[in-house]
């Protein structure tokens, strides 16, 4: 029996510049350009493993070792379907390789991070998906511009999906084909190497309610926010001054507007019919320390040292040159105590609760053990991997491992 099969992993990515709204709800075109950083594959990652051969009925998906229909998720199908065209025009071309555009997949697809963590895994794992399929079906993927095209298929898994495709600092142009959206798309600002400096502390916030997803909330603000036209009309002037701040590896204009932008988007979801809160009280906590701190540097002559943001949930991402982390870690671990000793996995030491000098601590309360219940420290990474077989999450007979 021929079987094929490939193994891939890709990486998370958290926005500088959020996606909030859609201008065609199937396609998943945008209604603004959005930014983000790519995360280290070292600490938080999807890997998935397609496979398929002439015997399979259906197509199925396994994910995190639960059995899922593809054929009954609609934004699942379309991605492999736009796949499966792609290996359709390839077998056109190349007469000789086998027909497997016709034949029914399986996939495997597992996080390395808990789901309880409440970190989005639609972008890796889509990122995982389309990769994973594009090396099954043997597509091009040397080129930027392969991975740029490429993206257009992640995309319509989940928007935000597109830029884990690409490592480092991806933008999602938004495009003004409104017909076949084919020029809204990720593409790279700068790869992991230009500014490793960047690291980020990502610190898991508990939330027992249940949120408005990304999809739903989005959905609403478009149809009843007014200050949602006023951010569309601007965000591309942000966009293009954090970018110019990236390639100047300039940190504080970097912080100051990816802290702007985490407000606005969040003002955007209060100002939705009926509100939006994605924050939490030791959401905005975490803002006034990071505040604090940067208050201090700035008076002391210094300029910004860390920025927050917030995507769709309470959970905090704090973007810093790394040089500046063993601070921030333990300003956090100050005012939210964990309940384990933090390990620093940069570092290899144990980091303990402290403020800098001049920190007016008044600025939050010292909640209890459990209020940010995990840290985890990671960088800026590259873009998914292709793994070797000893990595597949099936076993030889096809079964999920
Ligand atoms: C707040 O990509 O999850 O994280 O396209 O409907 O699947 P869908 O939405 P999704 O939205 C992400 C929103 C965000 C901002 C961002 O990542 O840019």
């Amino acid at each position: 029996m021929f079987v094929k099969q490939a193994t891939v992993s890709a990486p998370v990515n958290i926005a500088c510049i959020k996606y909030w709204g859609k201008r065609n709800e199937s396609l998943i075109l945008p209604t603004n350009p959005s930014l983000s950083v790519t995360l280290s594959q070292d600490h938080l990652c999807s890997t998935t493993t397609s496979r398929t051969c002439a015997e399979y009925e259906e197509n199925l998906l396994w994910l995190n070792g639960k059995e899922v229909k593809i054929d009954n998720d609609k934004r699942l199908n379309t991605c492999l379907q736009a796949m499966r065209k792609q290996r359709e025009r390839y077998e056109a071309k190349y007469p000789n390789e086998p027909k497997i555009s016709k034949w029914k997949v399986h996939i495997c697809s597992e996080n390395n991070f808990p789901t309880a963590a409440g970190l989005a895994s639609s972008a890796s794992g889509f990122a995982a998906l389309a990769y994973s399929l594009a090396h099954l079906y043997d597509l091009p993927l040397s080129d930027p511009a392969d991975i740029s095209d490429l993206s257009l298929n992640a995309r319509q898994g989940s928007g935000s999906a597109c830029r884990s495709l690409f490592g480092g600092f991806v933008e999602w142009q938004m495009g003004r084909d409104d017909l076949l959206g084919s020029d809204s798309r990720a593409v790279q600002v700068a790869d992991h190497t230009f500014w490793p400096e960047i690291h980020a502390l990502i610190c898991i916030v508990s939330d027992d309610k249940k949120g408005t997803s990304s999809t739903a909330g989005m959905q609403r603000t478009v149809e009843t926010s007014a200050l949602f036209q006023y951010r569309i009309q601007h965000v591309e002037e942000q966009l293009v001054d954090i970018k110019q701040a990236i390639l100047k590896k300039d940190f504080d204009t970097f912080a100051k507007i990816t802290m702007q932008d985490s407000n606005q988007f969040h003002a955007v979801a209060l100002d939705t019919d009926p509100p939006i809160f994605y924050m939490n009280d030791v959401s905005r906590a975490i803002i006034g320390v990071v505040t604090e701190y940067n208050r201090v540097s700035i008076a002391a002559g210094g300029k910004r040292k860390a920025a927050y943001t917030f995507d769709a949930g309470p959970n905090a991402v704090i973007y810093a040159p790394g040089e500046n982390m063993k601070e921030i870690i333990g300003m956090i671990i100050q005012y939210f105590p964990q309940p384990e000793p933090f390990k620093d996995p940069f570092l290899n030491e144990v980091i303990e609760g402290t403020l800098v000098p001049g920190f007016n601590s008044a600025v939050a309360k010292r909640h209890e053990v459990g209020a940010v219940k995990g840290l985890i420290h990671t960088c800026v990474g590259d873009g998914p991997r292709v793994l070797g077989d000893e990595h597949a999450l099936f076993d030889a007979n096809g079964k999920p491992k």
